[in-house]
């Protein structure tokens, strides 16, 4: 992680950085298509398509009404498609009134890298884990090139090129570390499963550019020690709470799964020579966003659920944003209970706000968060 002056300057910079590169249009990749994989983080209807709806007040901020997203609005994968000039991802697990024809969304929000061995009622973790995912991939790349040569659903697939020139995405990881914390794991035992998990993740990647996929934009995890849901749950086995409020063995542990994915990336650099690999450091972002919340514009408690009831954090597990509460015999929706979402950090003690995802975005699309610093338009280009 940067240091904290350091990372200023890099945030202050970053934004003139984007309009510079604005200039060299002839050098951007073009990339016709987004396909992605991932948690609730990138989610845009995974989980709603399979387990019924996220419900209101979700997507209230930008849809007016649920989208799929655990969040009030919009995502950092909505801001990535939109500045790429394509349309927001449908998942590909929804099947009425989705269009894949600049992309396909395979995450679901509570996926993990690797399968879980308890069912989504059991934990909470989904089924979609990332084999799955990529297997999902393989099907919706093999069945829709085989529409496509007979001429059929030209309107809603991706062109047959689109795949080897497509942008692949992926975030996913915090719910593997929050899985092995939340099945009773010490930090010690869940440091020791990293490398398992990544080793997940390297099939993945590699059965993606076996496949023809080239360009891979990968977001390592972010300060889930900060995350009122994790803090509320494992408050007893974090006694140590750093400056910003957050259980500083958790991000410990997200810093080191960050540290192992970086060298995993290292690696598949010179194991995949024709692909083009970017990583980008969520982590540093979340983290400055929520420990100097007011200095970027945002309420000063950074920590603070918007959608949500009771608690230190305003975060309840059994009174989750959209759920039903009962008060005096009367049932009563969980809704917003800050006033302006637009200047919170924390959606619902899980998600960030699309406030949030906004500014971290507006951070990375520069690419002065990325190893190599590359801009998200550049991402085709090798350095
Ligand atoms: C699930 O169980 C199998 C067999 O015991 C084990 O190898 C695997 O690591 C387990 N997965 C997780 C996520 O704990
Ligand atoms: C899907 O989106 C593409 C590009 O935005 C558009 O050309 C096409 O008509 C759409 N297909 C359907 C079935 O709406
Ligand atoms: C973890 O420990 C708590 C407290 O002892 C217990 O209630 C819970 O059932 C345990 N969870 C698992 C998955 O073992
Ligand atoms: C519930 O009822 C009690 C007694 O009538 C009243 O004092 C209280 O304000 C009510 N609570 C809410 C949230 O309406």
């Amino acid at each position: 992680m940067a240091s904290h002056s350091t990372l200023l300057a890099l945030l202050m910079s970053s934004f003139l950085f984007h309009t510079v590169v604005a200039d060299a249009s002839d050098d951007y990749c073009n990339f016709p298509a987004v396909f992605n994989f991932g948690d609730s983080n990138s989610d845009t209807g995974g989980l709603s398509a399979a387990f019924g709806p996220a419900p209101p007040p979700n997507g209230e901020s930008f849809f007016g009404k649920p989208a799929g997203r655990y969040c009030d609005g919009r995502l950092i994968i909505d801001f990535i498609a939109n500045s790429l000039g394509l349309p927001y991802l449908s998942a590909y697990l929804n099947s009425v009134g989705t269009n894949f024809s600049h992309g396909a969304n395979f995450a679901t929000a509570g996926s993990t890298i690797r399968a879980q061995n308890t069912t989504l009622r059991q934990s909470g973790f989904s089924p979609f884990s990332l084999d799955v995912q990529s297997w999902e991939f393989a099907q919706f790349k093999s069945r829709s090139e085989s529409f496509v040569k007979q001429g059929l659903f030209k309107d809603q697939l991706p062109k047959e090129e689109y795949f080897s020139q497509a942008l692949y995405t992926f975030d996913i990881g915090q719910n593997d570390l929050t899985a092995a914390y939340f099945s009773n794991m010490t930090t010690k035992e869940v440091k020791a499963v990293i490398p398992n998990i990544l080793d997940k993740f390297t099939i993945v990647i590699q059965s993606v550019y076996w496949q023809g996929g080239r360009y891979f934009w990968i977001h390592n995890t972010g300060p889930f020690g900060c995350l009122p849901y994790v803090l509320d749950r494992l408050t007893l086995r974090a006694p140590d709470v750093d400056r910003a409020g957050c259980g500083s063995p958790f991000n410990e542990v997200a810093q080191l799964f960050n540290q192992k994915l970086k060298e995993v990336v290292d690696q598949l650099k010179k194991d995949l020579p024709l692909a083009v690999f970017t990583y980008v450091d969520i982590y540093s972002l979340k983290y400055e966003l929520l420990s100097h919340a007011s200095l970027h514009g945002f309420d000063s408690n950074a920590l603070l659920t918007c959608c949500g009831h009771g608690g230190k954090y305003n975060y309840n597990a059994n009174f989750g944003c959209g759920s039903m509460r009962m008060v005096n015999n009367t049932e009563v929706l969980v809704g917003k209970s800050c006033n302006n979402p637009f200047r919170r950090i924390i959606w619902d003690g899980v998600h960030f706000t699309q406030a949030a995802n906004k500014w971290i975005f507006d951070h990375i699309v520069g690419g002065k968060f990325s190893y190599p610093p590359t801009p998200l338009k550049m991402a085709c280009k090798k350095n």
